[in-house]
């Protein structure tokens, strides 16, 4: 048994437009890494998080009952831990309340760690309700979107009345995601208190039909009904409101070629799914509309089936 590991989580985009709180798509290039070694004092600590300028974070709390990673890490730990205990050093590499699982990340990349020190007491798969611990205290909110396919990989769906149990969607062939994270923040606890808590039965008969459809045309390689079923009827037009790039940014990834653009969770970044071969310009496009409105902005570009969380030096 190793004294020290680090594990990589990569980035999520959830909802995927489509699956509010029950549909997440993992993004290469992108994560947080957690490392974490033994210790004789017990109980889970934080050494140090670190941002991607390698300082000290200036706002991330080492207090291991703040933080998505130390709460993660103490579940599995009450479950398979002994006597000694673990400390915790967390590098974020994801933007802080940005939609693109930043609070999972960090809990599903300790959680692995932390497995992983143990021997590997729990599977991959059973990892997940010990990382959701954590995604739930920063949401506010049991949901599995982000913490899925962070931990898995690829296409998840992962609706609450599933779980613990997912499942894995296969992803069209030559389709990739772009996401665009411009300079904004959203937090996510707010923006669900915020969302309407009734809807109509047109708008849930339109939103199913999109959300079946989009699963179909995934696994059937259809890329014209993958264009016709990419929206969200529902959550969208309640949020993109707080970002003010939205509308720019949305209409020219559709110009460039996107087959759907939305929120990515609840935002402010903004993904698109496109042909492989327009991404990258398609990503450029985004940006522009962005820094157009004066908000700097990154953009990452991801095959589908992007890895999920793993070892890394
Ligand atoms: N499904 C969650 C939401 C994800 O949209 O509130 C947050 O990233």
């Amino acid at each position: 048994m190793s004294e020290v590991v680090t594990a990589f989580a990569p980035a999520s985009i959830g909802n995927v437009g489509v699956g509010f709180d029950m549909l997440g798509l993992a993004l290469a290039g992108v994560g947080d890494r957690v490392s974490a070694m033994r210790t004789e004092s017990p109980g889970i600590t934080i050494a140090e998080v670190r941002g991607l300028d390698g300082e000290i974070h200036p706002y991330l709390a080492t207090d291991p009952e703040h933080n998505t990673a130390s709460i993660a890490a103490k579940a599995l730990w009450n479950d398979y831990g002994d006597d000694g205990g673990v400390e915790l050093r967390v590098y974020k590499g994801v933007p802080l309340q940005s939609g693109m699982g930043s609070s999972a990340a960090s809990a599903v990349a300790a959680a692995y760690a932390v497995n992983q020190l143990l021997g590997t007491p729990v599977s991959n798969d059973r990892l997940l309700a010990y990382s959701l611990a954590g995604e739930q205290y920063a949401s506010g909110g049991l949901h599995a979107d982000n913490v899925a396919p962070s931990l898995l990989g690829g296409m998840i769906f992962c609706p609450q009345v599933l779980l613990p149990e997912t499942v894995r969607l296969p992803v069209p062939d030559g389709v990739s995601a772009v996401l665009l994270h411009p300079e904004l923040q959203v937090n996510t606890a707010d923006a669900r208190r915020k969302l309407a808590k009734g809807y109509s039965m047109e708008q849930w008969l339109t939103q199913q039909a999109y959300l079946g459809g989009f699963i179909a045309a995934c696994a059937a390689n259809d890329i014209e009904l993958i264009g016709k079923t990419l929206k969200d009827v529902i959550i969208e037009p309640q949020r993109s409101a707080a970002v003010p790039c939205f509308d720019a940014v949305k209409a020219a990834a559709e110009a460039a070629g996107a087959l759907g653009a939305s929120l990515s969770g609840s935002g402010p970044s903004i993904f698109a799914l496109c042909a492989d071969a327009v991404a990258t310009n398609l990503a450029m496009a985004m940006e522009q509309a962005c820094r157009g409105l004066g908000i700097e902005c990154q953009s990452w570009v991801s095959p589908m089936d992007a890895p999920g969380a793993r070892l890394v030096d």
